[in-house]
């Protein structure tokens, strides 16, 4: 069950400079990096991207954190890829997260929870956020070189 799904180190993991520690995680999981790109997302992307929490409270402060400078995002594919992402990240609170987990070893507050991935729980959300941030033409099909030895 080979897939795709979008992930996303946050202003506040770039401005603590978490990119290449959280790009390693991944990497030494054995997930295959496909596409990659340090932008700055603008208002009506942070509208679509967080279409869903609209009506809440929380949304605004949400919006404004989230363009408030650059973002790493970044599309990583292998098996189970969108479950296996969100473990590693740990639970929406970093408080709330298990040592070990992204947002358990480098968060402590709600607002601040250091990395995106697209929600396993809700079917599409991976291809429906990796439309939203990437071209076709910047996602890159290759083989990793231990590709054979991490798979059966
Ligand atoms: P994300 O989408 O950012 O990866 O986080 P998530 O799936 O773990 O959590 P989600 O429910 O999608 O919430 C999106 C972001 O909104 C903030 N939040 N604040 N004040 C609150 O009650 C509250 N609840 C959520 C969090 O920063 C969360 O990452
Ligand atoms: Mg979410």
């Amino acid at each position: 069950m080979t897939e795709r799904t979008f992930v996303m180190v946050k202003p506040d993991g770039v401005q603590r400079g978490l990119i290449g520690e959280i790009i390693s995680r991944f990497e030494d999981r054995g997930l295959k990096l496909v596409g990659a790109k340090f932008m700055r997302i603008d208002q009506e992307l942070a509208h679509d991207h967080y279409a869903e929490h609209e009506d809440k409270p929380f949304f605004d402060d949400l919006v404004d954190f989230i363009t408030a400078g650059p973002v790493m995002a970044m599309v990583w594919e292998g098996q189970d890829a969108t479950r296996q992402v969100r473990k590693m990240m740990g639970e929406t609170d970093p408080a709330e997260s298990d040592p070990g987990t992204i947002r358990g070893d480098f968060g402590l507050d709600l607002g601040r929870n250091v990395i995106h991935g697209s929600d396993h729980e809700d079917p599409g959300a991976n291809e429906r956020e990796i439309d939203l941030f990437f071209d076709e033409e910047e996602l890159l099909d290759w083989d990793r070189i231990d590709e054979t030895w991490l798979y059966e």
